[in-house]
């Protein structure tokens, strides 16, 4: 992706929480984050990411599953929606809905995920009681792009938390999520540079292919 012409525009999508929402928020409204959000997506009429948005002064649109006839006809009109805000980027955070694949394709290198784990270990929901029942040593979240395999995308950036031996999946999560907000503020910051572009499978840094995610260091930048 080039740098784009003006502000980056993205679109977030949430279904619950919204604190990775909350994050972006704050990074743009303090100045640190060259970016814009243009609009938040929602399957949930309940999300606290929706009173998120609001408080923030950005458009929310809420689409309910339930009133469609099938999972495309809702991923057709939920895009429908998305697509005259014109993001540069569409950021799934914390949005429990798998998105068709006929949507996936046509915005390849446009839609991402955070996910909380170190992809591609443990998939799917509960990833941190799934870290703890395999007894990992380490744990973390992971931004990725989007395609129709769930959490399967090239991964672009992770973040690696230390499980404790007195961790529950709470505690564990706790720790995660505060790391993995600034791993999704730093990766969109790299978007916002212009800094990454995805060709076929291949993720590229300035122009270089990476071959291994880049990694969160403790100082917030990467290696
Ligand atoms: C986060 O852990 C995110 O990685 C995952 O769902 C959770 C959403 O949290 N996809 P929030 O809604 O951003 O607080």
């Amino acid at each position: 992706m080039t740098r784009p012409a003006s502000r980056l525009a993205i679109a977030v999508l949430a279904s619950g929480r919204g604190s990775n929402l909350q994050a972006l928020i704050n990074a743009v409204a303090a100045g640190t984050l060259d970016a814009r959000i243009v609009g938040v997506f929602s399957d949930k009429p309940g999300a606290i990411a929706l009173e998120r948005a609001q408080d923030a002064g950005i458009p929310t649109t809420v689409l309910l599953p339930a009133t469609y006839a099938t999972r495309a006809a809702f991923d057709a009109q939920l895009f429908e929606a998305i697509d005259p805000c014109t993001p540069d980027v569409i950021l799934c955070a914390g949005y429990m809905r798998l998105i068709g694949k006929r949507e996936v394709q046509g915005r390849r290198g446009r839609l991402l995920n955070i996910h909380p784990s170190l992809l591609p270990a443990f998939k799917g929901l509960r990833t941190h009681a799934q870290a703890l029942a395999a007894g990992a040593s380490e744990h973390g979240a992971s931004v990725h792009y989007v395609t129709p395999d769930l959490d399967g995308g090239p991964v672009i950036a992770q973040v690696r938390v230390p499980v404790l031996a007195q961790d529950d999946a709470d505690t564990l999560a706790r720790r995660v999520l505060v790391r993995e907000h600034i791993l999704l503020v730093e990766t969109v910051r790299l978007l916002a540079a212009g800094r990454l572009a995805l060709n076929g499978d291949v993720i590229r840094l300035d122009g270089a292919a990476i071959s291994t995610p880049l990694q969160l260091t403790a100082n917030n930048d990467f290696s």
